[in-house]
Order: structure tokens, then C-alpha cells, then sequence
């Protein structure tokens, strides 16, 4: 629960904080969204192994199942979806040759060719590029996919899918 909560929440914030950064070319507030997205990903390995270990929380009563296969897939993509994004931004960072730091602790070092960051696998940097930009619009439909399930079982099931990831059961 408390896995689910912590990263629900960063991993909303960091959808808008990276977007936010790339329409306004913010780009001041990058080494925050970086310094975020490698801290964050410590927890999300911890609920990876947790989730290859444990599996994923049964269903709650006898759900229809195209209902029960959505909500499963949903899950996967989300989890695959926190598990991708830190990941492709650290690979487009370190193999762009522009450095990882934690809150200004470095923990790659920046590749300087003639004064100015050179990138050390351009392909591999690229293709990460192109997973970081191609997964917002995928977890997005799924996180509304996720929350319109969660409503649904609260509102109209009515029984205790949400309540028991709030602790309430
Ligand atoms: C926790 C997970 C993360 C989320 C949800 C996230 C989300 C985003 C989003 C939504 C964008 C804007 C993409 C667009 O508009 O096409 C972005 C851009 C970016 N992110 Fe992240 N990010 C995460 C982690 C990281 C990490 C760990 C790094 C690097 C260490 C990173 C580096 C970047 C960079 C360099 C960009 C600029 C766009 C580019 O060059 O392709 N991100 N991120
Ligand atoms: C306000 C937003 C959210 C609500 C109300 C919510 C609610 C829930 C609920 C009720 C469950 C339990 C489902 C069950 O017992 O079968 C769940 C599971 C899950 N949620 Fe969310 N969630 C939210 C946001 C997110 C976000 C943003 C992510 C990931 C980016 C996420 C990822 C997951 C995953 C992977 C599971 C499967 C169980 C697990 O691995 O912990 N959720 N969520």
C-alpha cells in the first residue's frame, strides 16, 4: 500500500513536471526531474520484486472476465510503465554523455569532447529518447483506464477494491 501510494504520487507528478519542462523549455527544473526519477526508482524496484515474488493482489469477488483481464493488463503496463521511464531517462542521460546526479551527488560522470558534453552511445541514447517520449501517452490511458476502475468498484460494485488499498479494510 504504501509502495502503491508513494510512487502513484511521483509518478503523476513527474508525468507533469517532465511535460511541463518540454513545452516550456524549463529546462532549469531538469536536474530535479532527474535527481526525482533516479531516487524514485529504488522503490520501484523494491515493488517489482515484491510483484515477482508475491504476484498481484487477487481480485475482489467473481468480476466478469474481460473486466478481470483489463484490469491485469492495466496493472502490468503500469508497473512496466514506472519500471521503463526511470529507466530510458537514465540510459538517454548517461549515454548522451550528459551525467547523472542525484540532488548534485554525481553518480555518472559527464562525457566532455572539446569543452561540451558528447554523447557516448548516440544510438542507445536515442532509442531511450524515444521510449521516454512514447510511454506518456501510455500511462496516461492507462492511469485513466486504473482510476476509472478503482471509481467503478467504489461507486458502482460498491465493495472494497479501493477501500483495501487505502487501508480502510
Ligand atoms: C519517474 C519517472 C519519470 C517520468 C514519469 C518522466 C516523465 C517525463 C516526461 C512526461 C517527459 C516529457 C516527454 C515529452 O514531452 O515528450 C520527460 C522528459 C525528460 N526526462 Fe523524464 N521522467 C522520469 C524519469 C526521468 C529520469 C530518471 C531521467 C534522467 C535521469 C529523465 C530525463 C528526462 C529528459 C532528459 C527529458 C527531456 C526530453 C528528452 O530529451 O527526450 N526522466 N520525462
Ligand atoms: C488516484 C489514483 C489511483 C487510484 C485511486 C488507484 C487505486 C488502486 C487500487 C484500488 C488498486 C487495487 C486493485 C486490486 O486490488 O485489484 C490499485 C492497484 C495498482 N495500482 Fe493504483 N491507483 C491510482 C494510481 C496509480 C498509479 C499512478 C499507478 C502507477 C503509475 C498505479 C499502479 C497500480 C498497480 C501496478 C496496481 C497493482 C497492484 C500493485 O502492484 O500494487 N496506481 N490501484
Amino acid at each position: 500500500m504504501a509502495l502503491h501510494w508513494l510512487i502513484a504520487i511521483v509518478m503523476i507528478g513527474m508525468l507533469i513536471l517532465g511535460k511541463y519542462i518540454d513545452a516550456n523549455q524549463a529546462y532549469h527544473l531538469m536536474p530535479l526531474h532527474k535527481s526525482i526519477g533516479i531516487a524514485i526508482f529504488a522503490f520501484i524496484l523494491w515493488r517489482c520484486v515484491l510483484r515477482l515474488q508475491k504476484g498481484f493482489p487477487s481480485a475482489l469477488g467473481n468480476p466478469p472476465f474481460i473486466q478481470h483481464l483489463l484490469a491485469k493488463v492495466v496493472h502490468i503496463v503500469l508497473l512496466l510503465g514506472t519500471f521503463l521511464f526511470p529507466l530510458s531517462g537514465m540510459i538517454m542521460s548517461a549515454m548522451g554523455g550528459r551525467g547523472l546526479s542525484l540532488f548534485g551527488i554525481e553518480l555518472f560522470a559527464m562525457n566532455i569532447v572539446d569543452g561540451k558534453p558528447t554523447p557516448i552511445n548516440p544510438e542507445l541514447a536515442g532509442l531511450a529518447s524515444n521510449i521516454h517520449g512514447a510511454l506518456l501517452p501510455i500511462m496516461i490511458v492507462a492511469i485513466v483506464l486504473h482510476i476509472i476502475g478503482a471509481i467503478y468498484h467504489h461507486r458502482v460494485v460498491k465493495d472494497d477494491t479501493l477501500n483495501r488499498m487505502l487501508g480502510r479494510v
